[in-house]
């Protein structure tokens, strides 16, 4: 093994404490290592009630997001070097979500918004049966295909301001994931979308701060995605196909649970 870095983790069970404390962890690290492989070796051999989520140990799942040192990153794709420059790692849970246990908090109101804007193909026909194939130009493919590579980390959703202070606002991944179906050429879900994408909690509530952007695991051009969606609604409007503003729906309550 390299050396010894301090692994300095928020606790919580609410089965036992009353609030949140810290506990700490020396874990020997090699080169190479990532956060996540600490995290299961200190689970293994110094306490298993550490709760913490991953799967695929590959940044493909998104399940192991959660604040490292300040900011919101996938754990298995984080090396512990990278972090822990004064030799030591700082975890936390993923922000603006409830928080349920250690490093685990509760997706509820983020799989909610993300139904709420209908992410999936509208079609107005069926194909005609001797053309089998839908065809993009590779321009338009190009611009929706990055936005395709969401693994739905709630990486941006915890760094997003606007989240943390409107419980109600869809988020930059439920906002990006309207994006990449309204500018698919083969959509006709405009209408059905319009009214929670424009209403005051959809995409105008988003102040362009770029953290969704900075912070996507994925590389996901995520804040212009969203002006984009904000120019389409705006041609949408002035073109008088639908009303702008509708009283917002309210998602979630201010503790963070569903309604
Ligand atoms: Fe939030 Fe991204 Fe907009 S972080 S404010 S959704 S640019
Ligand atoms: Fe799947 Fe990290 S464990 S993305």
């Amino acid at each position: 093994m390299g050396r010894d870095v301090v692994f300095q983790v928020m606790r919580y069970d609410p089965r036992r404490d009353v609030e949140p404390y810290w506990a700490e962890y020396d874990v020997p690290v090699d080169d190479g290592d990532t956060v996540l492989m600490s995290l299961m070796r200190i689970r293994e051999s110094q306490d298993g009630s550490l709760g913490f989520r991953a799967s695929c140990r590959s940044g493909i799942c998104g399940s192991d997001g959660m604040v490292i040192n300040g900011r919101s990153r996938l754990a298995c794709k984080t090396q512990v070097a990278r972090v822990a420059l004064s030799g030591r790692v700082v975890l936390e849970p993923l922000r603006n979500l409830r928080y349920v246990k250690d490093l685990v908090v509760d997706q509820t109101p983020f799989w909610k918004k993300f139904r709420r804007v209908e992410p999936y193909l509208m079609p107005a026909d069926r194909p005609p049966a001797e053309e089998r194939r839908m065809v993009m130009a590779q321009a338009r493919f190009d611009l929706l295909s990055k936005a395709s590579d969401c693994i739905f980390c709630e990486i941006c959703y915890s760094e997003c301001p606007i989240n943390g202070i409107d419980r109600g606002f869809l988020g930059p991944q439920a906002l990006i994931k309207a994006f990449r179906f309204e500018f698919d050429p083969r959509d006709d879900g405009a209408a059905s979308r319009f009214s929670p994408l424009s209403n005051v909690e959809g995409a105008w509530r988003c102040r362009t701060t770029f953290n969704c952007t900075d912070s996507c695991p994925k590389g996901i051009p995520i804040t212009e995605g969203i002006q984009r969606l904000k120019q389409k609604l705006t041609a949408e409007t002035l073109a008088g196909l639908k009303p702008a503003y509708r009283s917002p729906t309210p998602i979630e309550s201010p503790e963070g649970t569903s309604s």
